[in-house]
């Protein structure tokens, strides 16, 4: 059975259609513009409209890759978020009924902060190993917010993603052996009373670094240097200048290989690096699709990468978990993420000025309205939040054509 090869058959990511021009933001906040852009690598950072939240933005991401024999065959719908909004109630049961997946079906919603998706994708590797036949819809959808001029707020992003898992997959096919980490830790949270995180900042990119050596470590102890195998590294990136920090941590912590071999493997995987961060530096932390985004942004980036080739995930929850993991690129794989389709989506994004985005930022659902029409962002494609009434979500679909095909 663990020859079977199971994995990402379908990728898309969606983006909200807003942006902020991060050299903008800093000169409102009274910040070198060279600190986001080159010390914490953000050129710009998505703004979700008021009508779109994470049912509706993971709605918009799978539509993008669902056909009917996919809606048919789908056994799970697995929704990984950390900005939900009902504590019962789980976001995957609006996507049976909007992207009409047949209904005998497993729904759920997972949290582990940013580590979530992982979670849902090898949950969904698990299930088609036992049942190959079937498939399972995997959907990151997040906002990240820490707040209006506070530090964490250049980190600050949104958007989904989505991942078809099956077997014989034609993008990349995972490896079961993987390599998981969890502690209890205070580097970013956000209790249910709060809309904004809370956050020890450096303290969280040096647990980040701490996990992802620990991890790589226990992979080192498992497999020797396999680790010369893999030709790019996949992190997740909750800004872009964190996946650098990370492999210098791990050529500065001490684990089971010299230095000197690290530090010629991690020279190898950071020419990866650009190909890898471009989405992300042009979007911000989507939290449970990060290392998702950042995986799609190098197979539409990079021109090295062949058939064949191995790489290495590392996902990062805060609170604090982490896992690293082994994947094969398909024999198909360049076709399969449709680059010109996620190249056009980013491409047809509306920047917007930092008043704008702060009204947007401060706008409030009123949890006692009767009925809440919510204000609809003009031409927005897809799925959208159009009124909440009896605390109840209600979502429309426009069908513009061009952005999700
Ligand atoms: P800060 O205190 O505003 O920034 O926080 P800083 O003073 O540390 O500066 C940032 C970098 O810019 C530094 O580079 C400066 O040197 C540089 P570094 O030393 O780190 O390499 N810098 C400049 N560079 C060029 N020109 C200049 C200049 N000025 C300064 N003029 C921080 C930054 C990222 C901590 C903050 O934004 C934050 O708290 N963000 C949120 C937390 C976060 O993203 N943590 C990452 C690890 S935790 C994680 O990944 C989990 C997460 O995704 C959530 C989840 O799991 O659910 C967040």
């Amino acid at each position: 059975m663990t020859n079977l090869s199971v994995g990402i058959d379908k990728l898309s990511m969606y983006v909200p259609r807003y942006y902020i021009d991060m050299v903008e933001l800093a000169k409102a906040r009274d910040v070198d513009p060279d600190k986001y852009t080159i010390g914490i690598g953000q050129d710009a950072m998505a703004v979700p409209p008021v009508d779109q939240d994470v049912i509706s933005m993971g709605a918009n991401a799978a539509s993008r890759i669902l056909d009917d024999e996919d809606r048919d065959l789908i056994d799970q719908v697995i929704f990984a978020t950390e900005s939900s909004m009902d504590f019962s109630k789980a976001a995957s049961t609006y996507l049976v009924d909007l992207l009409r997946i047949n209904r005998n079906v497993r729904a759920y919603e997972l949290k582990q902060a940013c580590y979530s998706g992982t979670i849902g994708l090898l949950i969904a590797c698990d299930y088609v190993r036992l049942h190959p036949d079937r498939k399972v819809l995997v959907v990151t959808s997040d906002i990240a917010r820490y707040g209006l001029a506070t530090s964490g707020e250049p980190t600050q992003g949104a958007g989904a993603m989505a991942m078809i898992v099956s077997a014989n997959p034609r993008i990349m096919s995972i490896d079961p052996d993987t390599y998981p980490y969890a502690e209890n830790a205070y580097d970013f949270w956000r209790p249910f009373y709060s809309d904004t995180a809370f956050v020890q900042g450096k303290y969280s990119t040096d647990l980040y670094i701490d996990v992802f050596v620990k991890t790589l470590k226990a992979f080192e102890q498992a497999q020797g240097d396999a680790l010369e195998d893999l030709k790019a590294l996949v992190l997740h990136l909750p800004f872009t200048k964190m996946a650098k920090k990370a492999l210098a941590g791990y050529v500065d912590q001490d684990t089971l290989l010299e230095s000197e071999q690290k530090a010629r493997l991690v020279e190898g995987w950071l020419e990866y690096l650009p190909a890898e961060t471009e989405f992300s530096r042009q979007i911000g932390n989507i939290y449970t699709g990060s290392l998702y985004l950042g995986l799609l942004s190098l197979l539409v980036h990079s021109d090295q990468l062949q058939a064949g080739d191995r790489l290495g995930l590392f996902s990062y929850g805060s609170g604090a978990t982490g896992e690293f993991f082994t994947a094969t690129l398909a024999e198909d794989f360049d076709h399969r993420i449709e680059a010109a389709i996620q190249l056009n989506h980013l491409a047809s994004r509306e920047k917007i000025s930092i008043p704008d985005y702060e009204e947007i930022f401060n706008f409030e659902i009123a949890s006692y309205e009767d009925k809440l029409d919510i204000p609809q962002s003009s031409q927005e494609h897809g799925y959208y939040l159009d009124y909440i009434e009896n605390h109840q979500r209600f979502y429309n679909y426009e069908d513009t054509g061009d952005l999700l095909r």
